[in-house]
């Protein structure tokens, strides 16, 4: 099976694999500026917080590019400016924030433009390099803890299209897959935007691994009735007391496989990790359009005018996570000392 490439560099544009359009098309939007890769991930043509931090970096290198001057410091002052415009383009996945903060660090001393350029679009490209890394050894990990055989239910989409590459909570399935062929999996639709139905069950598909979708609301009678062996998901941000943002619909998630005492797993890199926040209370969740759930493709579907409330996010409290694996580890609660731990590293 080929692997999916969700983003590609050619050193003068990203290639995005418009998630938008999948599973019926696969077709690739090419990011020349980056304003263009800030609409990208408006739009959700890039999506999951991993591949929009990598796509984040790459749009800085872009940035550093278009400006015709040989005036490092007003090439800085540029770049800042576009930081910001790339990290405001969705605020609750910290992955954005963290990779133009971090390529923007690694250009800071820079003496000439060109080294500018050069460091930023080095950085961009280890950012990258090192995400698909971690997806593959978080995948070893956490195989470890997902049982021989059995049911297991994923939530949103943290496959590679949500990553640089490979995935997170899919890149740990796919993993115990390959180890036991014994796995199955249930993986919900996720309203209001369907990354469950269209991303992750056509990576599953293409994975060859049995799945079947199901309607979210269907995820917990199922657990209730014994039908599932653990959840695994990604997140969007971690807070310093293991709080974990993710897909709308996980807390939900979350508490009914405590009920039930279905282990629960977060799959994240520690780019996902935010120690400045100490709990989930300070993460902010993003509020999309009201269209999102007011339209079924083209077609409104509730009445004309309807108030809506659309998060995109919400926050698992860390007492019903089991366990936050990470590449560098898994941590087990308390989480405040492990994670602490993690960063120092
Ligand atoms: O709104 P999305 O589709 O970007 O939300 C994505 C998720 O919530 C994922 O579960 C999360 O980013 C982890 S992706 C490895």
């Amino acid at each position: 099976m080929p692997e999916i490439v969700p983003l590609e560099w050619t050193g003068e544009a990203l290639r995005i694999l418009d998630q938008t359009k999948l599973p019926q098309e696969q077709a690739v939007v090419v990011a020349r500026t980056y304003v263009d890769v800030a609409n990208a991930i408006k739009g959700m043509q890039v999506r999951g917080a991993p591949a929009i931090g990598v796509a984040g970096a790459y749009a800085m290198a872009l940035a550093a590019k278009a400006v015709a001057t040989s005036d490092v410091r007003r090439l800085q002052g540029y770049l800042a400016e576009a930081g910001q415009q790339v990290t405001a383009a969705r605020p609750t996945a910290v992955n954005l924030a963290w990779a133009v903060k971090r390529v923007l660090k690694a250009a800071a001393n820079a003496a000439s433009v060109g080294e500018v350029r050069q460091r930023l679009e080095g950085e961009a490209t280890a950012i990258h390099r090192e995400d698909i890394a971690a997806n593959r050894r978080m995948g070893v990990l956490g195989s470890e803890l997902l049982p021989k055989e059995g049911t297991v239910l994923t939530h949103c989409n943290a496959g590679a299209l949500a990553t640089g590459g490979y995935g997170t909570a899919l890149g740990v399935i796919r993993a115990a897959w390959e180890k036991h062929r014994n796995l199955r999996v249930l993986a919900t639709e996720t309203r209001p935007l369907l990354q469950g139905a269209r991303l992750t069950a056509w990576e599953l598909t293409q994975m060859g691994i049995p799945t079947h979708l199901v309607v979210d609301s269907a995820a917990g009678s199922l657990m209730a009735r014994g039908e599932v062996a653990c959840v695994v998901v990604g997140a969007d941000r971690i807070a310093a007391n293991g709080d974990t943002a993710n897909k709308i619909g996980t807390y939900t998630l979350a508490v009914v496989a405590h009920e039930n005492n279905v282990p629960f797993y977060v799959v994240a890199p520690t780019s996902t990790l935010d120690l400045s926040a100490a709990t989930g209370e300070s993460i902010p969740i993003e509020e999309r359009s009201p269209d999102e759930v007011l339209l079924w493709g083209a077609r409104m579907i509730a009445p004309k005018g309807m108030a809506v409330r659309n998060p995109a996010f919400d926050v698992t409290p860390a007492r019903y996570i089991s366990a936050i694996i990470t590449e560098r580890g898994v941590v087990r609660p308390p989480y405040g000392e492990g994670l602490q731990k993690l960063v120092a590293e």
